[in-house]
């Protein structure tokens, strides 16, 4: 198989560290160069004692366009706001992913409100298994890309659990509620946040991002938006307003996220029984190997994935409420970030998409 040398900046984080133990795995890259802010000088192991000595004894350089020139592969895990100037001062020949959100957004409104600061224009957005308006799915564009969008975490969970609901009409989109349970790591290892200290979190679950803050909101809509204008077969309501109210609870636990997303029946979904509505998100996942839709009677449990690329997924309907719901399950840095990028640049490379990933999780 031929190998590609890779450079991974802001290797010291979790995202970055994520993907270096996928990296490690795969059959076809070799992590040459791993760059970082504060923790330039220092071995990556003082951060990521899980790798093995070859990695462990990599020296954290500086990021910089010039340390990270001539590979094949750069992958930026870095604060939002860092990649997208950075990227601009890169070898346009390497292949490109940015796990951060710099890439992603559509809308540069929706930057501004969500996030601030200087626009930058979106890549290929790295979710495989997104549904796209007219039909086809979101691996075919990344096939074809060198720059590579990769998508947020909670936005992964969410998306993957609802945008059958979506694509099939079977919900009002104009009362879309998200909750997620979602571990610490995803707030990243620098986020120096008080509620993160082990001492005031490990007995604690609490809201964040309440009130129609978070910043994922957008890159949800955007997501649904597309979700509903999919192959026009499957009944979707085409290009409706979607309102989302999302609010994510930071539970104790290390990695995993767990959404559970529903909606008000539409009369379509009303008129459907439980094995219609279940059967749309069968047809839709049926060829999808990251994406588990769990027997009946099964819930997705964020322990089932730990350590996978693995989204586990399930449907209900709450006649009494008149809601449909949806959930997933999925390990934040890997399916919601480091794996999902790994996806994205396997098809990008030509490579089978699943190498180097694996769908089993650890028990217990
Ligand atoms: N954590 C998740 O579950 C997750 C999921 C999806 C996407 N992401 C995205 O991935 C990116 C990284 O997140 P993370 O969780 O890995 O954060 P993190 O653990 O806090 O790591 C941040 C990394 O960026 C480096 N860095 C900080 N400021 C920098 C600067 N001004 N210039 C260059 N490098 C800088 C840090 O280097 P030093 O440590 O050396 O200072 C560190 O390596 C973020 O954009 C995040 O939104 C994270």
């Amino acid at each position: 198989m031929r190998q590609y040398t890779v450079a991974v900046a802001g290797a010291s984080g979790y995202a970055g560290s994520e993907m270096i133990r996928l990296l490690a795995a795969h059959p076809a890259f070799q992590v040459c160069t791993v760059t970082g802010h504060g923790s330039a000088g220092r071995l990556l192991g003082e951060f990521s004692p899980n790798l093995p000595e070859s990695l462990a004894s990599l020296q954290i350089q500086d990021t910089k366009p010039e340390i990270l020139a001539g590979h094949d592969l750069v992958v930026l895990a870095l604060p939002h706001g860092a990649s997208g100037p950075l990227a601009e001062q890169l070898d346009p020949q390497s292949l490109m992913v940015d796990l951060g959100a710099d890439h992603r957004l559509e809308n540069p409104e929706d930057w501004q409100d969500y996030y601030g600061g200087p626009f930058s224009s979106p890549w290929t957005y790295g979710m495989p298994e997104l549904l796209n308006p007219g039909g086809g799915r979101q691996r075919q564009l990344l096939g074809q890309t060198r720059r590579i969008a990769g998508p947020g975490c909670n936005v992964t969970a969410v998306t993957l659990a609802f945008q059958p609901a979506l694509a099939a009409g079977l919900v009002q989109t104009n009362d879309l509620v998200a909750d997620l349970a979602v571990g610490y790591s995803g707030a990243g290892r620098s986020s120096g946040r008080m509620d993160l200290l082990a001492a005031q979190a490990i007995n604690s679950a609490h809201p964040y991002s309440v009130g129609g803050t978070h910043r994922h909101i957008p890159e949800i809509l955007q997501n649904l938006r597309k979700a509903a204008a999919a192959d026009p077969n499957l009944g979707g309501l085409g290009k409706q307003p979607i309102s989302l109210g999302l609010t994510p609870i930071l539970v104790p636990m290390s990695r995993g996220i767990l959404a559970v997303v529903s909606a008000k029946l539409s009369e379509r979904g009303r008129s459907m029984g439980m094995a219609d509505i279940r059967a749309v998100w069968e047809e839709i996942y049926a060829q999808e190997q990251f994406v588990d839709l769990l027997p009946e009677g099964r819930l997705p449990s964020t322990a089932d994935v730990y350590g996978s690329n693995r989204a586990q997924v399930q449907v209900a309907v709450d006649q009494r409420a008149d809601r449909l719901y949806a959930f997933a399950a999925i390990d934040n840095l890997t399916r919601g970030t480091a794996g999902q990028a790994l996806q994205a640049v396997n098809l990008a490379l030509g490579l089978p998409e699943e190498t180097g990933l694996t769908t089993i999780g650890v028990a217990p």
